[in-house]
């Protein structure tokens, strides 16, 4: 069993910036498992399913393959042999991922490929259900949140700097939107382990968050 490390929380709580420098740190692999259900988000919206659609979505779910793999340290998904790691971060797949993801056969999917990675690797795994029913041993879990307006002003300033235009209030209201869904579904909801540590990382800097979370792996 390699040392695993669970980090949970809701959408734009900095999981992932946080998860791959605690990763790069410690010398773990950085398993990021919202981009293997986004990868296989893209699976169904290439076949032109509605996300509502949830018997095609269950059909549709024998024959996608994901794997992930690492190049040059950095993880890839790969859906059916095709690297789509350059559109896991489309926002028609961010809002089709957050709709799939509440369907029992779509977590079933990818819940032994997460387990195995954490089987035989040094891990900081990242999601939503990883210190509930993903690595419910794990070393250390850590459920990392932060207000929703400081998630949404996070996100906002993503986009901007990408070049993109958008609203505050918009990305705010889909940022509740996705917490409501990720914590009221009945299969593996968002939830805070009973043996988590809790940080709100309103007020923190990414440094502080991740020296935080290196001390808990000594
Ligand atoms: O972390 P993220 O934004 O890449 O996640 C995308 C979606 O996938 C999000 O709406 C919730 C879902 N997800 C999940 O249900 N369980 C996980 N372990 C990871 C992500």
């Amino acid at each position: 069993m390699g040392y695993n490390v669970a980090i949970d929380g809701p959408a734009g709580a900095g999981k992932s910036t946080i998860a791959k420098l605690v990763a790069e740190e410690k010398g773990y692999i950085y398993v990021d498992t919202g981009a293997m259900y986004r990868g296989l988000a893209i699976h169904f919206l290439d076949r032109g399913i509605q996300a509502e659609d949830t018997v095609k979505i269950i059909e549709a779910c024998k024959d996608a393959d994901v794997k992930i793999q690492y190049e040059d340290g950095v993880q890839q998904v790969y859906l059916n042999g095709v690297n789509v790691t350059g559109r896991l971060r489309d926002e028609a797949v961010g809002r089709m991922t957050s709709k799939c993801s509440v369907i029992p056969e779509v977590r079933a999917k990818l819940l032994d490929l997460q387990k195995g990675l954490a089987r035989t690797q040094d891990v900081v795994m990242d999601g939503r259900d990883i210190g509930t029913c993903v690595l419910p041993d794990a070393d250390v879990k850590v459920y990392l949140t932060a207000s929703v307006r400081t998630r949404a002003k996070r996100r906002y300033d993503e986009l901007i700097a990408k070049g993109g235009v958008c609203d505050l209030n918009e990305i705010e209201k889909d940022i509740r939107e996705r917490d409501e869904r990720d914590m009221n579904r009945e299969t593996a909801p968002l939830r805070q382990a009973k043996d988590a540590v809790l940080i709100d990382s309103s007020d923190m800097t990414i440094e502080e968050v991740v020296r935080r979370i290196v001390g808990l792996c000594e």
